[in-house]
């Protein structure tokens, strides 16, 4: 069975799809997840419905995050902010390899349960297995009220609002700034100093005027998409941050315009996946101006020396690039939120050009609530 969204009952309010109306609606939405929970006076924010103490909060030894696909992307992102923040060793799996491996459920480890729905199968039962072993499980839950809201023991509502696309984008922002905000309520009540967390605060504040900003490129990206969407298959790289970005916006290209593509981490290419580098293969480059731009900057000659065509995205034009997609600077650690937007645009104009059914894309459902 799936859950059949009743579109008719959301206005299109003037865009032709309603992948376009939740990509532009993603600075508002920004700023829902953020309205009452930001604390100044302590650098800090306030998530009402989390259900853990401070004292609990710092026992915590590992955070272990689990959902499927953007989901689980967004997830990925959530586990390095929080590694980041507040130093807890963090990552995230699929929520269905998860529950088939037989894991060893560890009492002193945090479980995060991530879903647009609520609904989804696979998360949801990973869920029902962690609390029947006593393991404490929170959610990153779109869905007020949802399945598997209801069976966490607390967790952040993302406050995106419906997304009625099967395809997931501002659903997905907004769950990698949920994300943020619980990496810098972990942070501060461990090592984070107050001016760490003012300066992602500041970050935060940022992120919705920035998006606007992006969201204002759109006729340069849908030009870009028209001279990509030919493309035999594409190939999406990017380095530890950059990674999880690389990785949603492959899928996000996949789903909805049917252009094959694969997302490896940049530093893997070498390894096997270069073999596929020729000029009908462009190479989609997350290239942020962090500690790694050189690294990024060697992956560019890398893919240039094999005449492949490279698109980046990043802070700052690369010369190497055939195109570059410049996206504002925000704090390092919220790179992730922004670098993936102009990517989510990208899909949509090769989708759009290649006359998909974009709200509906082929053999897929909004919400998978089977095995
Ligand atoms: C997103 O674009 C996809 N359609 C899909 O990967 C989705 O994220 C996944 O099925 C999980 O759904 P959920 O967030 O509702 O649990």
């Amino acid at each position: 069975t799936t859950i059949e969204w009743e579109a008719e009952s959301y206005d299109m309010g003037g865009h032709d799809t309603y992948m376009h109306k939740e990509i532009c609606e993603q600075a508002d939405a920004v700023d829902r997840v953020l309205r009452g929970r930001i604390d100044d006076r302590f650098a800090t924010v306030h998530l009402g419905g989390l259900g853990i103490d401070a004292r609990e909060a710092r026992g915590v030894r590992r955070v272990k995050i689990l959902g499927c696909g953007s989901a689980y992307h967004a997830g990925q992102i959530g586990a390095q902010m929080i590694e980041e923040l507040a130093r807890i060793p963090a990552d995230a799996e699929p929520a269905s390899e998860f529950r088939y491996r037989n894991p060893v459920v560890d009492p002193d480890t945090l479980y995060i349960a991530v879903s647009q729905s609520g609904e989804t199968y696979d998360t949801l039962a990973a869920v029902q297995e962690l609390k029947r072993k006593g393991a404490r499980v929170l959610g990153v839950v779109n869905v007020v009220g949802s399945a598997i809201a209801r069976e966490t023991d607390g967790g952040v509502y993302v406050h995106a609002g419906p997304e009625v696309c099967v395809v997931s984008t501002k659903c997905f922002t907004n769950t990698a700034v949920a994300f943020a905000l619980l990496a810098l309520h972990l942070g501060r009540v461990r090592d984070l100093s107050v001016a760490d967390g003012k300066r992602i605060i500041a970050g935060l504040r940022k992120l919705p005027d920035q998006i606007s900003q992006i969201l204002r490129g759109e006729e340069e990206i849908k030009k870009l998409a028209a001279e990509y969407a030919d493309a035999k298959s594409m190939m999406f790289v990017g380095r530890v941050r950059g990674y999880p970005v690389a990785r949603e916006a492959s899928l996000k290209l996949k789903e909805v315009s049917y252009v094959h593509a694969e997302a490896y981490p940049a530093s893997e290419l070498k390894h096997g996946p270069l073999a596929l580098i020729e000029p009908e293969v462009p190479s989609v480059a997350i290239v942020p101006d962090d500690e790694l731009l050189e690294k990024n900057r060697a992956t560019l000659e890398e893919i240039k020396a094999r005449s492949g065509r490279i698109l980046a995205v990043g802070h700052q034009e690369q010369e190497v690039a055939d195109h570059t997609i410049v996206v504002p600077r925000n704090e390092p650690e919220l790179d992730p939120i922004l670098l993936g937007i102009p990517l989510q645009l990208l899909a949509y104009h090769a989708a759009l050009a290649l006359g998909r059914d974009i709200d509906k894309p082929r053999n897929l459902a909004k919400s998978v609530t089977v095995e």
